[in-house]
């Protein structure tokens, strides 16, 4: 009791200045309250005159200059919370504050939210994730959350090179058959992911990279297995990822030749280092004969860097003028889209990210985000340090899906699909990271990142108006 007391007579002095402060400087107090992470309200000052808003804190209330505010962030991750007070300014320096909490409509199942699928639909037609095995039955895809969120799949792993030839001139369609006859059979697209790489292939193709068979021989084993393939699956397919990856991270720079600096070290592209920059032309040529139906896509990740993109822009630019040039009564280009993978970390810069958007806008082809996930933290807290994830590196993936949607939305007329790699964090190939915008498991809740998302698609909408 006398602790008590004598605490609060050397907080007394303390109390009675602020009170003191409070009175003349005319700081008037207005409640709290709470809003849910996306939703609006209007706040009215009952000061006179032009009103002046701020806010302490932007990221978790913003406000604009005639006092509607938007819950736009949390600082608490965990419980999804978070709190600022929005000040009102008038001319005569009189002030009111306005206390803001916000919370997240924590922890809804993505089964109880509306389809992604239609909330994007008038943006993007094709909205994605990946599917496994155990997402299907034998009459369909049984994985609830795809049924509902998505209308376009792709095989996260049984459709790779791999898995459908596993020795030259055999192939092995049984599990994809499977995986492609289910999601049609549930209604979805299918993307074919993917013909040619330097990852995921069978020793066939591995070899060629340091065998003596020649560049003609190789040229032909090529063309032969994207001919068996692509015709395998021809009418059941939208999109193929003919290559994938073929340019690596570094090495050279944007005004370096693109067919000199492909992957060509001991896990380099085998098609590249036999038969050389051809291939690209070669392949997408097979692809387009055996099923001129599908799309064809060349497919990459790391996109945000400027040299890559570039790279990746100057090759698109000549295959298809080529093609141009040799089939002058067709009216498709060759190479028809490129797949941004997006496998985004908290270093990825959206600016960078909107750059490369308008770079491969001047070649006329689709786009495609097609792989996206956002660790939620940087790549070396990742890899190879596997980190912990800190609340901050959440907040900030969170915000980064937020901000790269409205760049998405802002491009929406050249990008037709946007796929995620992974449901939830715990199904996720880096799950470490927790780079999905849902998590759980039985019970697979929306994270803050998916709120962003919802809320970068009404902040566009409302941009339109
Ligand atoms: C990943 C799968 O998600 C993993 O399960 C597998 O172990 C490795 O491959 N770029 C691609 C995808 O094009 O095929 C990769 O998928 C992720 C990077």
């Amino acid at each position: 009791m006398k602790k008590l007391q004598f605490r609060f007579l050397v907080l007394l002095p303390f109390l009675l200045t602020m009170l003191v402060f409070c009175v003349s400087t005319g700081t008037q107090k207005s409640g709290q309250r709470t809003l849910t992470i996306g939703a609006m309200d209007k706040l009215a000052s009952t000061l006179p005159g032009n009103i002046t808003w701020t806010s302490s804190d932007e990221d978790i209330v913003s406000v604009n200059e005639e006092g509607y505010i938007t819950a736009a962030g949390f600082t608490d991750f965990q419980s999804g919370t978070g709190s600022a007070v929005i000040t009102a300014t008038a001319e005569n320096g009189r002030t009111q504050s306005f206390t803001i909490n916000t919370t997240m409509t924590a922890l809804v199942d993505m089964l109880e939210l509306p389809p992604m699928k239609d909330q994007f639909k008038d943006y993007f037609p094709l909205f994605g994730n990946i599917v496994n095995p155990r997402d299907i039955g034998s009459s369909g895809v049984t994985n609830e959350r795809l049924l509902r969120h998505y209308n376009v799949l792709t095989a996260e792993n049984d459709m790779k090179p791999d898995k459908l030839s596993p020795s030259r001139g055999s192939y092995n369609f049984s599990t994809a058959d499977r995986l492609v006859n289910a999601a049609i059979e549930s209604g979805f697209q299918v993307i074919g992911h993917t013909l040619l790489w330097h990852s995921q292939i069978p020793q066939w193709q591995a070899s060629l990279r340091t065998n003596d068979t020649s560049p003609e021989l190789a040229l032909q084993y090529m063309k032969d297995f994207i001919t068996s393939v692509v015709s395998h699956f021809r009418g059941r397919i939208h999109t193929w990822d003919v290559i994938n990856e073929a340019f690596p991270d570094g090495g050279y720079t944007a005004s370096s030749n693109w067919r000199e600096v492909m992957r060509q070290d001991r896990n380099g592209n085998p098609w590249y280092m036999k038969i050389g920059a051809d291939f690209v032309y070669e392949a997408f040529l097979a692809a387009r004969l055996a099923d001129p139906g599908a799309i064809l896509y060349y497919n990459d990740f790391n996109l945000d860097q400027r040299a890559k993109a570039r790279m990746v822009h100057d090759m698109v630019r000549d295959v298809n003028a080529r093609y141009r040039q040799t089939h002058p009564a067709e009216t498709r280009l060759l190479i028809e889209g490129i797949g941004m993978q997006s496998h985004h970390n908290t270093n990825v810069s959206p600016a960078n990210v909107r750059n490369t958007l308008s770079l491969f806008r001047e070649l006329g082809v689709r786009i495609s985000i097609s792989e996206l996930d956002v660790l939620s933290q940087t790549w070396g807290q990742y890899s190879p340090r596997r980190e912990t994830p800190a609340i901050s590196g959440k907040i900030q993936a969170a915000n980064l899906y937020g901000q790269y949607f409205r760049i998405f939305l802002e491009n929406a007329d050249i990008i037709e699909r946007v796929t995620f790699w992974g449901i939830y964090d715990e199904h996720s190939w880096r799950r470490t990271g927790l780079p999905l915008i849902f998590e759980g498991g039985a019970v697979s809740r929306a994270k803050p990142a998916y709120y962003k998302v919802i809320e970068a698609l009404e902040q566009h909408r409302q941009s339109l108006n």
